[in-house]
């Protein structure tokens, strides 16, 4: 059945993998709308920290992120209206937000907004889920993967580049901790679906990340 609905091009993968910054830059080749999904569990761990909710508590994370006021507004995020952009990224609060993200009370929660982004004329989303639950009919899916030493190297630069200090060994066991987290939970686990093509970035540049994701989308739309 061919659906009147957006195109929606998903793609998932584990920490730093580089699936944000290549998901935006197809977003932007396109002309199509783009979802950051993980900023909006990065917005449940910063408010739920705030409020003093602890991460043991489903039922009052669920209620939290069904109630949050949030406004993407030209790469700027707001919460209740106060800007949150650099708040969201701190290491802390990514490793809270797969902590908070393990619970169907939460994801439930933020169902409805994410499929709100389905606009017209596209929408890239990017995520661990966007296949396998909330837009299972995207028209790709991606699996945008890197070994576990090239997405260490890159946050370290990336934490660096901001004038954050890090230490490899540290962020190295982060990063598999949360990869741990987000593939072994029961509720809407990382996976590879059936279907979707594999991109393993370790060795490719993002320039030739877009290009592939490019390259696949055209294919497929050509098919339809
Ligand atoms: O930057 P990083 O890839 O670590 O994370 P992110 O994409 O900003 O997402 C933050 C956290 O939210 C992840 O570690 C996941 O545990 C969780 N998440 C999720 O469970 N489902 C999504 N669709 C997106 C993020």
């Amino acid at each position: 059945m061919v659906s009147n609905l957006p195109p929606v091009i998903a793609i998932d993968g584990p920490t730093a993998s580089g699936k944000g910054t290549v998901a935006m830059r197809v977003a932007a080749e396109l002309g199509f709308h783009y979802l950051d999904s993980g900023a909006l569990y990065r917005l449940v761990a910063l408010a739920s920290e705030k409020e003093g909710i602890s991460v043991d508590n489903p039922i009052a994370l669920g209620s939290l992120a069904s109630g949050m006021q949030i406004e993407f507004k030209d790469g700027v995020v707001l919460l209740a209206g106060r800007d949150v952009s650099e708040a969201i990224r701190e290491e802390k609060i990514g490793s809270r937000a797969s902590q908070v993200a393990i619970y169907s009370e939460v994801r439930d929660a933020l169902l409805t907004l994410q499929r709100s982004f389905r606009q017209k004329p596209g929408l890239v989303a990017d995520g661990r889920d966007m296949a396998s639950r909330i837009f299972t009919d995207a028209v790709l899916k991606v699996y945008l993967t890197a070994s576990v030493q090239a997405r260490a190297e890159r946050r370290y630069k990336q934490l660096i580049a901001k004038g954050i200090s890090a230490r490899m060994n540290v962020l190295l066991q982060d990063l598999q901790e949360r990869d741990a987290r987000d593939t072994n939970r029961g509720t809407a686990p990382l996976q590879c679906v059936e279907g979707a093509y594999l991109l393993d970035t370790s060795n490719l540049s993002v320039d030739q990340a877009v290009a592939q994701v490019l390259s696949w989308y055209a294919e497929l739309r050509n098919q339809l």
